[in-house]
């Protein structure tokens, strides 16, 4: 059945203004909903519902706060499995995988409740007798959370619970590609109990309300995640505005396979982080960077296996990886495959649009693997996006990491060897914000700090008890009792 999605503003569900839209299922076309984009006059209305509603929630105990989101977990646990389904329908990936990301939203809503009974500060040895003092963290006020459709119920709950732990209001846009489930998302705030205006949703392109959710004067702090461009964007237009802006945004995650690896897991662990979502993962692996000794070994076995990979709907339990989100991602990937052809790079298998039976209405790309593929190619460089691996022979260390580093992003990586030395140095070279050992590049757990070094990010972890940093300010108060003036760095010198 057809739903159709409205914006949400100040608790009540409104229809945007804009052009007429509709989201469909990537594997066979089905339309799943309809909605209007919204237009600047939308997010004006969200933003001012936003403001109104800050004051009260500042005021709320942050416990308080805390316990709704208890309350949307226990709404989340309920409805899991018809989630995951609609999922597995309007994102396309495979069921299994569909439940583990609404599982990651309600992992994020234990670990960022129980931050609400937290969240401490410090206190602070003065220098000056009969005076305190302290730290406190407190809310920024309007906050635009703007997410992508690879993750669409955990990324947007990785912004808004400690948003809302934090006393912040929020206005929310979830990816087009996802809108059906950004309504859920909303849905599942509101029964859980965040009160009208608190969290507001618009719907639609990016584009055309850009500029407002980011440039708007009462929005204090934008937090994006998708593309280096477009985060970059962003980031351009807030920094004369003073926001803040926390971005996670592209990677070309490496993994290296040492000459001493278990090829098993490392071939393994590398089709699971490459084409795990079909590879549409920030952290999915792209570049498998192998020592000579176990190149061709390495690579037979990666080429007997992934054409093996069952590509289908996300809704089949023995579906790999399922559809891309939609045509033009699927142009994009091939676009890459024919310029790596072009480049000299020897496709081994994959390299094309699945496209008969089953595959026919659908968006389906092969698992591709390139081998020969050399340091500074196009795709070497650049993110893909899809399940595309390039395989890149390497001789020594220090080329690895070499390598591994010589891209604009620094996302993820992983090192498999059974060198405990090697892989602590592995650990300390690699240029990146995750870092897995003895594993492939995805799966990072909520409460790790996620985000990433150069191009990926701009210094902001989101995930872990750096979540918290990304969505407060911090405060310290002084307290001086001794009843007269005194002059630090002077006085008591
Ligand atoms: C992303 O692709 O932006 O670490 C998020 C992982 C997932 C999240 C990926 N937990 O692979």
């Amino acid at each position: 059945m057809t739903e159709h999605v409205q914006n949400l503003i100040n608790g009540q569900w409104v229809e945007a203004s804009g052009d007429k839209l509709d989201s469909r299922d990537p594997a066979n076309g089905e339309l799943l909903a309809t909605f209007r984009q919204a237009t600047n006059s939308d997010v004006d209305a969200a933003i001012a519902a936003a403001k109104a509603a800050f004051p009260a929630w500042k005021a709320t105990p942050q416990p308080k706060r805390a316990e709704i989101i208890v309350r949307s977990a226990e709404i989340l646990l309920k409805r899991k499995e018809e989630i995951a389904q609609l999922m597995s329908r309007e994102n396309g990936k495979p069921i299994a995988e569909a439940r583990g990301d609404v599982q990651e939203a309600i992992d994020m809503a234990f670990y960022i409740a129980a931050e609400g009974r937290r969240g401490w500060g410090h206190t602070i040895p003065a220098e000056m007798p009969n005076k305190r003092m302290y730290t406190i963290r407190q809310p920024l006020g309007v906050c635009s959370l703007i997410t992508p459709w690879n993750f669409p119920i955990a990324i947007p709950s990785w912004k808004s619970y400690p948003a809302l732990v934090m006393g912040n209001t929020i206005v929310f846009k979830p990816a087009e590609d996802t809108t059906l489930l950004g309504k859920r998302w909303a849905e599942v705030l509101l029964e859980a109990g965040v009160p009208a205006g608190v969290f507001n949703m618009v719907v639609g392109h990016g584009a055309p309300i850009g500029d407002k959710l980011v440039t708007h004067p009462d929005v204090r702090m934008i937090s994006f995640t998708g593309s280096t461009r477009t985060g970059l964007g962003i980031a351009t237009k807030a920094a004369p505005l003073n926001k803040r802006v926390s971005l996670e945004m592209g990677g070309k995650n490496p993994v290296i396979v040492w000459e001493d690896g278990d090829l098993e897991l490392a071939v393994n662990a590398v089709m699971w982080a490459g084409y795990g979502t079909s590879g549409q993962r920030c952290t999915a692996c792209s570049r498998v960077i192998v020592h000579e000794k176990v190149h061709d070994q390495f690579l037979k076995m990666l080429v007997e296996r992934a054409p093996k990979l069952k590509v289908g709907h996300g809704s089949e339990p023995d579906s790999f990886f399922g559809a891309i989100i939609n045509e033009s991602q699927l142009k994009k990937i091939d676009e890459y495959v024919q310029i790596g052809v072009k480049e000299g790079a020897k496709l081994e298998c994959g390299g094309k649009i699945l496209k008969d039976g089953a595959y026919a209405k659908g968006n389906f790309y092969a698992a591709t693997v390139f081998s020969n593929v050399k340091p500074g190619m196009r795709i070497e460089q650049e993110e893909i996006f899809g399940p595309v691996i390039s395989v890149i022979k390497v001789k020594s260390y220090n080329e690895a990491i070499s390598v591994a580093n010589g891209v604009q992003y620094g996302l993820s990586a992983g090192f498999i060897s059974n060198d405990v030395n090697l892989c602590h140095k592995a650990s300390i070279d690699l240029d990146c914000g995750l870092c897995y050992i003895n594993a492939g590049s995805t799966g990072a757990e909520v409460s790790t700090p996620f985000g990433g070094w150069k191009n990926t990010g701009n210094g902001h972890r989101e995930g872990g008890p750096t979540v918290i940093d990304a969505f407060s300010e911090l405060k310290t108060v002084v307290i001086d009792y001794s009843g007269k003036v005194q002059k630090a760095q002077i006085d008591n010198n």
